[in-house]
């Protein structure tokens, strides 16, 4: 069994790749929606924009048996950290195949100057003392949220929008964020202190509106309300909704400038969203969401609309250094 480099998948690698995918969601469902192919396809076939990706699989002739995907966001040798995805068929597992891949991809990560790799898995799974063996550390603990729409009663949205705190206004955009507005958006992300210091990267204007960029790029449709207060974002709240939507919504970044905390503002922002939403997007049935395990002010607001914990994950670091050497 080799490992093999794919530059350019073929359309026979592509549906390894997919069965791959398909194989590992059936063993460790995550109340996820299965995979889709075109998704898988387009993955692979494109990096995001401002980003490069390798990938590598285990294969027995024609049929792979593990893959993993490194994404490098930034040129070589960016200042961010990397993102690692190994998947192993479940048949397979426990006789080295993502021990052997993870090798391979520090190699990769050493080839580009990178410093540090991280990888988001379910909390309970075997990806835990997959990584913890091999030198990877938890940095974030997220609690993966759902909210049923058929659940939210819209009068409640719509009192809860009426009830908005005084001295702000709301606005919304979809897509890229209009110029008017983005450098607030920028300062306000930058309050999503956590986050940011983790990823090491400030937000400008200019990575607002790569992010919305990628979004638009996958053929999915952000939506963004904010609250303002004069010209700037006091707080604001992002969905993205995927071009095969399946009914499912994905919540990205709330935040609340430290300084406007303790308004409801983040109530008020996401009630908004909501209520738009319902209206914009009828089809869109549940909200799904990632929170910060300590965001307790998050979480009670979630909990306040009807969102509940369906599942935890983790967000693992290692070092490149700490990382083993093929061969
Ligand atoms: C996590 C995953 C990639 C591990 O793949 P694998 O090929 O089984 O891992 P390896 O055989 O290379 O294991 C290497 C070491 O990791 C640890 N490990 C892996 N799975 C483990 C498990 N289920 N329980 C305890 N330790 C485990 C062990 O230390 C193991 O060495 P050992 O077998 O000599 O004891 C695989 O279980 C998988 O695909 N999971 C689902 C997808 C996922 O969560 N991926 C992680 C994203 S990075």
């Amino acid at each position: 069994m080799d490992v093999i480099e794919l530059d350019d998948p073929t359309d026979a690698q592509i549906r390894e790749w997919h069965g791959v995918l398909t194989a590992v969601h059936a063993a460790d469902p995550a109340g996820d929606p299965a995979p889709e192919p075109e998704r898988t396809a387009a993955g692979l076939l494109g990096a995001e924009p401002g980003s490069r990706q390798r990938l590598w699989a285990v294969a027995d002739g024609d049929r792979m048996l593990a893959v993993a995907a490194l994404r490098l966001p930034g040129e070589p040798g960016a200042d961010r950290p990397a993102e690692i995805d190994v998947r192993v068929r479940p048949g397979w597992r426990r006789r080295g195949l993502g021990a052997r891949l993870l090798a391979v991809a520090a190699e990769g990560l050493r080839a580009d100057g990178r410093s540090s790799v991280i990888a988001q898995v379910l909390a309970g799974t075997p990806a835990v003392p997959f990584l913890e063996s091999h030198g990877f550390e938890c940095v974030l603990t997220l609690k993966g949220m759902l909210l049923q729409l058929d659940e939210v009663s819209p009068e409640r949205v719509a009192r809860l929008v009426a009830e908005g705190p005084r001295g702000y206004r709301l606005v919304r955009w979809r897509g890229v964020v209009p110029d008017e507005h983005a450098d607030a958006l920028a300062h306000a992300k930058t309050a999503m202190a956590d986050l940011a210091e983790y990823e090491g990267t400030p937000w400008d204007a200019h990575r607002v509106r790569e992010m919305a960029e990628v979004v638009a790029k996958r053929g999915d449709e952000l939506y963004t309300v904010a609250a303002l207060a004069g010209d700037a974002i006091a707080g604001f709240t992002e969905v993205v909704v995927p071009a095969d939507a399946a009914g499912r919504a994905a919540q990205y970044d709330t935040a609340v400038a430290p300084e406007h905390r303790g308004r409801r503002l983040g109530l008020w922002v996401k009630a908004a969203m909501l209520q738009w939403l319902a209206a914009e997007r009828p089809e869109v049935r549940e909200i799904e969401t990632d929170n910060a395990g300590d965001n307790a002010h998050m979480i009670a607001v979630n909990e306040e609309l009807g969102f509940r914990v369906e599942r935890e994950s983790r967000e693992y670091q290692a070092a490149v250094s700490a990382l083993p050497t093929a061969g």
